[in-house]
Order: structure tokens, then sequence, then C-alpha cells
């Protein structure tokens, strides 16, 4: 069996967990709602979640979570079944845990491990010794009582929730930008064996637990990971207990991608290491546009891969999945967008980069050989119809072959997802021009069976014939639809309406190759 058609069995055992997932944010990925023939296919291409998507390919799918933010039900219902991992944002460090010399406070943390134990969630601990976050009084010791406060606070924090966390990082952020030791009351006071000894501590504390350093920009070759290879060699070669490497990957779209990000993970996994992602966002200078987008799913999508080609590479967390709760734009002034959801829990273009990467978009096992990556599609939308409350939606709708195969168009349909209203129950549908000529465009509109929040109908857009080549576009197919009695559509609340008038990534218009949907989330 190949591993598509495995990956494809996987994600059917997902269904009963998405459709809670949809019940309560209508956000889950199905197949959606389709004509009785299709039912089969529709089934088959049911997507599973993020994590099930990655435990298919070996790999954790996580994100950050922190207190405040678990009163938010919209926000912990994705959290609970999108993700399998999680990792607390700030209630683990050394602030929070033991914020007065001797006196230790696990209250928040342990509402983190309790939310994860009831979702069926592994816990990174995060993080142990860190020169942030860290109580003044630490600094303020005499030297020579420093290490005996580090080993204590490791000794308790990683006592207290042994069996509730699988991975710590114990040392975070060690290193400069330039490679040399990040001076701390830790460095100052022990010199570069603090770390030794900080892991020594922890693994003492918690023997099952995998121990990680964790630093950011270490994720492509350089001089800083470098220094931590450097580092990790002569930790291993001293039989000082140590896990894993934690990359944490805040990556920005205007500073390009890690260099050769792969090849650095290989060169860690290499020495016996295992290799995280551990805190994975990718910041922009605001606004975002539609290049700055592409160009965020891209990295997305670049990280991803590299985790699956590295088999020591256990999984992906990314730091937190929302720009609700980003840390970047108090961290970063004037940057943000940073996530896989939008701050109103919508899915963007690079939460389907990511599942499309993770193998969410396979043809189902169809790899032997037709020719065609059909998760290689993607759709584009424009608004072309000002009015949201007439009798006409005017959907401009546009496929791309981002894949390097040609792609038969004959097997592809896309949908767009709309509210009757009341009105005649038929339909008329127009192709008004397309490059690609409509005489090739086929077009419908369909009832679903199950009604979502805004959805009831989708037009759904196919072709009679042709192939599209790698890198081409459709073009723009000018759709139009209207009811049979002219009566008058209210668009605004329409599942996949959108208001911006040049062409973008459209993740609320499905595409679907033979039945199976490979792009974009259905409502
Ligand atoms: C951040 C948190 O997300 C913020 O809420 C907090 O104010 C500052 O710390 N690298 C790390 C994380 O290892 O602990 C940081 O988390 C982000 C950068």
């Amino acid at each position: 069996m190949s591993s598509m058609k495995r990956c494809m069995h996987d994600r059917a055992r997902g269904i009963p967990t998405l459709l809670a997932g949809a019940l309560t944010l209508a956000l889950a990925l199905t197949g959606g709602p389709a004509t009785a023939a299709q039912q089969g296919t529709a089934i088959a291409a049911q997507q599973g979640s993020l994590h099930e998507l990655a435990v298919a390919q070996g790999k954790y799918f996580g994100s950050a979570t922190d207190n405040p933010e678990l009163t938010d039900a919209a926000y912990t219902a994705i959290l609970g079944s999108e993700f399998g991992q999680i990792t607390p944002g700030n209630s683990m460090k050394w602030d929070t845990t033991e914020p007065v010399q001797g006196q230790f406070n696990f209250a928040k943390g342990d509402v983190v491990t309790d939310f994860a134990a009831q979702h069926g969630q592994t816990v990174r601990g995060h993080t142990l010794v860190w020169h942030s976050q860290l109580p003044s009084w630490v600094g303020a010791l005499p030297s020579a009582q420093v290490e005996a406060a580090m080993t204590r606070h490791i000794t308790e924090e990683a006592t207290h929730y042994r069996g509730a966390v699988t991975a710590w990082d114990v040392v975070n952020e060690p290193f400069n930008e330039d490679g040399t030791f990040r001076t701390s009351p830790f460095y100052t006071a022990m010199g570069s064996d603090y770390i030794a000894t900080a892991l020594r501590a922890a693994h003492a504390a918690d023997p099952d637990a995998k121990l990680y350093l964790n630093d950011y920009n270490i994720e492509g070759l350089g001089a800083k990971s470098d220094a931590m290879y450097t580092l990790v060699t002569e930790l291993l070669d001293e039989g000082v207990p140590l896990d894993g490497v934690g990359m944490q990957a805040h990556l920005a779209v205007q500073y390009g991608f890690p260099y050769q990000m792969q090849a650095n993970m290989q060169r860690f996994a290499d020495l016996g290491l295992d290799v995280a992602v551990t805190e994975l966002d990718v910041r922009m200078a605001l606004p975002a546009d539609a290049a700055k987008t592409t160009t965020q799913s891209g990295y997305y999508r670049q990280v991803v891969e590299a985790c699956l080609a590295v088999e020591r590479c256990v999984g992906i967390t990314v730091w937190d999945y929302t720009d609700k709760y980003s840390w970047v734009p108090s961290t970063f002034p004037g940057q943000g967008a940073a996530n896989l959801y939008d701050e109103n829990l919508a899915p963007k273009p690079a939460l389907s980069a990511v599942r499309t990467a993770l193998g969410g978009a396979d043809d189902g096992g169809d790899d032997g050989g037709e020719g065609g990556d059909p998760g290689a599609l993607k759709a584009q939308y424009r608004n072309s119809d000002s009015s949201v409350g007439d009798n006409q939606i005017k959907p401009g709708l546009q496929l791309v072959n981002t894949g390097t195969t040609a792609v038969g168009l004959s097997d592809v349909t896309l949908r767009y997802w709309f509210t009757a209203g009341s009105g005649a129950p038929d339909y008329r549908t127009w192709c008004d021009w397309s490059p690609i000529g409509c005489n090739t465009v086929t077009h419908r509109v369909v009832a679903m069976d199950t009604p979502k929040a805004g959805a009831d109908h989708y037009l759904e857009v196919g072709f009679g014939s042709g192939s599209l080549a790698p890198g081409a576009s459709t073009g723009e197919i000018q759709m139009r639809l209207n009811k049979s009695d002219w009566s008058v559509f209210d668009e605004s609340d329409d599942y996949s309406h959108g208001s911006g008038t040049s062409y973008a990534d459209a993740p609320r218009i499905a595409v679907y190759v033979d039945g199976e949907q490979v792009w974009g989330v259905a409502p």
C-alpha cells in the first residue's frame, strides 16, 4: 500500500473528531455536502486534523497556548481538535513558577497540562533555564548560590510535571547571534557548564522526559547553528543527557527563508538527536498583502517539507495558531499576521499550505502514474460584484497549478458557497468570460443536504477538457448566478464571499480532483 493510501485511510478514521470541530466553529475540513453519487469520494476526501495529518507522516503538530486564551471557547475548540501537542507560552517560565526564591507555583502550568490531558495532547515544557522572564532575585544572588538555585528550580519544576510533560526546553536561547554564549546569571556564575548541569538536573528529576536545547535563528546553516552544533557535539561526547535541539523558527517574510534548513536539521539528526520546530510563526510588516501572504505560505510549507524530509524531526509547534493571540504585534511593532488563522479564527492560505505539505491534499492514493499532482492546485478569487444585496452573485475565479506537473482539468471542480435566501429554488448559472473559453467551463448550483453557517448552496465550476501546465493559471473565470425568479441575495454573510477586488488566494473556495478536496476549507 502506498504511503498516500495509508494516509488517506488514517484521515478517514479522523472524521468524528472533525465533525465535532465543525459543529463548534464550522471550520473543520470536510469534503462538503455532495450528490449521492459523490458521497463515497467525499468521505474519502475528509481530511484529518493538522495533527492527524502529521501523525500519518510520523510527526506531531502542535501549538503554543496561554492561560488567558483558554477561556475563549471558539479558540479552544480549534486548539483541542486540530493540535496534538501544546506548549505553554508563559506559564512554565521561571517568573511564573518561582517568582520568589523557594516559593513554587504551578497553578497556571497545571491548567495547560490539564487541557492537554483532556484533549489527548502531549505537552512540551517551556522552559526551565532562560535569561528572560527570569525573576530579579536570581540575578541578585551571589554567584556562588546560582548553581544551587538553578538546580533546585529545575528539580522542583521537572518533578512536578513528571508524566505530564513529555519534552523540556531545558535551556532556552543560550547563544548570541554570532555564536558566542549569551551572558546570563547562569553563564556568569558557571560559564557554559551551566548547560550540562541543567541537563543533568532535569534528567535526574524526570528521566523519561526528552531534554532539549532551544534557540532562535538556528534553523538554517550559519554561525549560530554552528555554535549549537559544536555545543551539542561536546555534550554528547561527555555523556550529558540530551535528546534534541529545538529550532524556534520565528521567521519573517522580509528576512528570507533560513539557509538550507533541511540540511541543518539533518546534521543534528546525524548526531543521534531529535529535532523539533518549537515556535513557528512567519511575521510580516503590516498591512499584509497578496505577495507577503504568498511568501508566508511558502515559508510555512518549506518548514513542513524540511521536517518531513528529516526522519528525526519529531514535529512542529506553531507559536500559537491564530493572529488573535500572537506575541508578534507587541514584540515587533508594525508587524503581525504571522499565524495560520486570522484574528477571527478564519483559516489563512498558510493553513492550506501546511495541510497540503502534510499530505492533506493528496489524490487519495492515485499516485501511481496518471501524471499530475492534484495537491498542487489552488483557487484564487475576486469579487466582481459591488452590491451584496442585489439579485446576482458574481465571483471571479482562477485555478492555479502550483505544482511541477500538468493537471488534467476535466477531473477538477471548484466550489463557491453561498446562502440562497428566500425565493425560487432553481438557478441560472453563467460563465461571462474567461481566457480559456467559457465553452469549456461547466457550472451548476448544488443545494447542500446539511446547511452550514454562511452556506446552504454552492456554485460548482468544472471543465469539459483541457490541461493546466505547471505554474499556469486558467486566468479569470467570470462567473455569475441568479435565482430563476431573480429574487435578491444577501451576500454579506456568504461563506465564500470576499470583498477583495483583485485576485488573491482563496481558502474559502475549495478545489476538488475526482471529488477529493485538494485546496481550501469547506464550511
Ligand atoms: C513569548 C510569549 O509568547 C509572550 O507572551 C511573552 O510576553 C514573551 O515570550 N522565544 C521563546 C518564547 O522562547 O518563550 C517567547 O514567548 C517567544 C520567543
